[in-house]
């Protein structure tokens, strides 16, 4: 597969950079990614987020700046923050926070002080790292103590986290994750924090296109403060989002902004404000539906071959395989699928013996090959795939790789992604 070439300016004042682009744009095309987290913007987003507006130093909100010349500016971060309102049904909205890490720590900020307790999702049962995990400043500049889910089960056990929750009395509680599988009841989390006096914190990073598309329950009458990415689910920029009731407002937008950051990036509130205006639209809705149904009818055909799902199968976007039954560690499955365009990330799986830089499973997802316009009939064929090369992970077998990227880079050209060169 060949792409035509683009970004002309690019191409004419750094051809060095312009062909590393070029060679970017010729992966994501001719392969199948399934990292859950990722997917592919629209052309619009693509190019808000190169605009001039790139140029503007913005410091503060809205009628309230540090710099002049704000006169545009200014209704673009008012035009994100009212589509964020609409889409999510959110008395306040911030869009400032550069990506989802800061917009956590922001709520630090805002919340709690250094040495408080902190409860969230540990990192190894699918929790972030940002929810008070150790190596994370959250975890060493707050007290985190962690849940997980049950070993029986691989889901969330709302006796644990109630009763870790009574003995640590913690200022915040996280839920939600980046390899949670199954839907999170923000109902049953707002209960315990209610009773302990918690503020609660629904990351819902990797779920919010899934909420904005009415495909996965909405944080918003539970949850005092929601933190998300943009740039997951959701097909906006790299980008995040902080909102809250009213009443949290002025806590979150001091903690960002001089709290913890200075110049927003205009082009990327630009780009967040197109997205969320696509997620507005009636389209946004089928494209929710069609990743769960992708992700549910995934999990099935890997169930059916002998694969071993976290709590299995999925409500969601996500799949956590665990490989040990298959003989393949993680790391080397990732690497195997890799080689055969299947792109997906080694994961930890909930007890996992083994360490997080060589763990026992895989994490994969539908976003990314929705956004391409591939169906529930076409999910015997990506398991198939990931069946056959895990198979030739254990055996080392490279011309199995090479067979298998031939027939995906076949099926891909077939689907052009979104906001990429169609060659
Ligand atoms: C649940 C969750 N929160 C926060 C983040 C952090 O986002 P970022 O990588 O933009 O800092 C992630 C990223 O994967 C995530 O999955």
């Amino acid at each position: 597969m060949s792409l035509p070439l683009s970004h002309p300016a690019l191409l004419a004042a750094d051809p060095e950079l312009a062909s590393l682009v070029g060679s970017e744009e010729l992966l994501q095309s001719e392969t199948l990614r399934l990292i859950p987290s990722e997917n592919y913007v629209s052309a619009a987003v693509l190019e808000a987020s190169g605009t001039v507006l790139q140029n503007k130093y913005s410091e503060g909100y809205a009628g309230r700046r540090y710099y002049e010349g704000q006169q545009v500016i200014d209704q673009v971060e008012t035009l994100a923050i009212n589509r964020a309102k609409a889409v999510f049904g959110a008395e306040h909205a911030n869009v400032q926070p550069y990506s989802g890490s800061p917009a956590n720590l922001a709520v630090y900020l805002a919340f709690a002080r250094p040495g408080d307790t902190v409860m969230g999702m540990s990192l190894p049962m699918g929790g972030h790292l940002t929810h008070g995990w150790g190596v994370s400043a959250t975890g060493t500049w707050f007290r985190g103590v962690q849940y997980g889910v049950r070993q029986d089960t691989g889901v969330i056990d709302f006796d644990q986290v109630r009763g870790l929750a009574r003995k640590e009395r913690p200022k915040l509680i996280f839920c939600g994750g980046t390899a949670v599988p199954r839907t999170i009841d923000f109902a049953a989390f707002a209960e315990i924090a209610r009773e302990v006096d918690a503020v609660l914190v629904a990351d819902i990073a990797h779920i919010a296109g899934l909420i904005a598309g009415g495909a996965h329950p909405s944080p918003v009458p539970y949850a005092d403060v929601i933190s998300t990415t943009t740039h997951k689910t959701l097909r906006g920029p790299r980008g995040a989002m902080l909102m809250s009731r009213e009443t949290h407002a002025k806590a979150i937008d001091k903690a960002v902004f001089p709290g913890l950051q200075g110049g927003p990036h205009n082009q990327t509130t630009a780009a967040i404000a197109v997205a969320l205006h696509e997620a507005a639209q009636p389209a946004f809705r089928d494209y929710a539906r069609a990743v769960v149904a992708n992700a549910k009818a995934l999990a099935g055909e890997l169930l059916a071959r002998g694969f071993d799902l976290v709590s299995g199968g999925t409500d969601n976007h996500l799949i956590l395989m665990d490989l040990t039954p298959k003989e393949v560690p993680g790391k080397v499955a990732a690497k195997a699928l890799d080689q055969a365009g299947i792109v997906v990330n080694y994961n930890t799986v909930p007890y996992d013996p083994r360490k997080p830089f060589d763990p026992s499973g895989i994490r994969i997802g539908t976003p990314s090959l929705t956004s391409r316009g591939l169906t529930t009939e076409h999910m015997p064929a990506v398991a198939d795939w990931i069946d056959r090369g895990v198979t030739a992970a254990k055996s080392g077998d490279e011309g199995a790789l090479t067979k298998i990227r031939a027939e995906v880079s076949e099926l891909m050209a077939a689907y052009p992604a979104p906001g990429l060169p169609t060659g």
